[in-house]
């Protein structure tokens, strides 16, 4: 695909709504990630004897799932449809272009609930789109703990096929390439929801808090260095997306990331991709961060995934 052209939308119904909670599989003592995540400010809603699932401030019912099991991958991503009309219409569509269904719409009994189905991307990657889950109830916010997800960033063996695949089902727009290594996903405003990351093998790469502010930011960073954990790289603020960072690593074997003042495009039809070059001057603009730190690559690279299995997408 030609790295600055958008590509075909799906109608705008079929768009998914905001990225609702990642699952994630680990060999981690849940103790000792639930100690993280909790400093890491969010809230625990679920906990059982091989699982934890947290929360953050906003309204989603929870962000983060941890599964206790043989390897280190991930389990699912799930967005949020408006409707039971907009899970049925999605799905119909992808059955009809040959994405394995790997879950038949339902009224779920997984954490949270609603009504969703679940279907493999072109690497395995398993998504779940739902509507009606259970609201969490509202939180005093605090300008230091996550409000929500902002994004997650994947690393995919093959980066063309996986943005055709988002750009073509789920509507996804491209926002930015950086060079031929990574590319930007926007499904709402927010310049990227989903980023793909050019790498040997499929993994989890990173997954980003949103911060309310540059403050709030900042006095996070505070508090996990008061908790004795600093950044793998940053603070900076990226070129591509112009937001903030602060990339750690968690004991799950995962990479979340802390971030604000993401760049919002309200315009689609107006907004041109760019293709940043990879110099620290772009990736680095406050000149703080410096280039990524080796642990920052070895942890944001992770292991590849077993979970994930070979391309089932049969686009004929
Ligand atoms: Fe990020």
């Amino acid at each position: 695909m030609d790295p600055t052209t958008s590509g075909p939308l799906t109608p705008g119904s079929l768009v998914p709504g905001p990225l609702r909670h990642v699952e994630l599989c680990t060999t981690t003592d849940l103790d000792e990630v639930t100690e993280f995540y909790l400093a890491w400010g969010l809230h625990v809603v679920e906990r059982g004897d091989d699982s934890v699932a947290f929360r953050s401030s906003g309204p989603e019912h929870h962000v983060l799932r941890f599964v206790q099991t043989d390897y280190v991958g991930l389990g699912h991503i799930a967005f949020a449809a408006p409707s039971r009309r907009g899970v049925d219409d999605l799905h119909r569509l992808w059955a009809d272009r040959g994405v394995e269904i790997t879950l038949e719409p339902e009224v779920l009994s997984s954490l949270g609930g609603g009504y969703g189905f679940e279907a493999a991307d072109p690497e395995g990657r398993r998504l779940r789109i739902i509507t009606e889950m259970d609201a969490a109830d509202p939180l005093v916010p605090s300008p230091s703990a996550p409000r929500r997800l902002s994004h997650i960033v994947l690393n995919t063996v093959d980066i063309d096929l996986s943005c055709e695949f988002y750009v073509t089902m789920l509507g996804f727009r491209v926002s930015d390439w950086s060079e031929h290594q990574m590319v930007f996903l926007r499904n709402l405003t927010d310049h990227h929801t989903i980023a793909f990351n050019q790498e040997a093998h499929g993994s989890v790469n990173h997954i980003a808090h949103e911060l309310d502010s540059l403050d709030g930011f900042l006095t996070a960073v505070g508090r996990m260095r008061s908790a004795g954990v600093d950044p793998l790289w940053g603070i900076g603020r990226h070129g591509p997306g112009n937001n903030a960072f602060a990339y750690y690593g968690d004991p799950a074997g995962f990479v979340p990331e802390f971030t604000t003042d993401l760049e919002q495009v309200q315009h689609d039809a107006s907004w041109v991709p760019r293709v940043w070059k990879r110099v620290p001057s772009q990736s680095d603009l406050w000149h703080l961060a410096g280039p990524p730190s080796a642990e920052f690559r070895r942890h944001g690279a992770g292991q590849p995934d077993p979970g994930l299995h070979a391309p089932r997408w049969n686009r004929s």
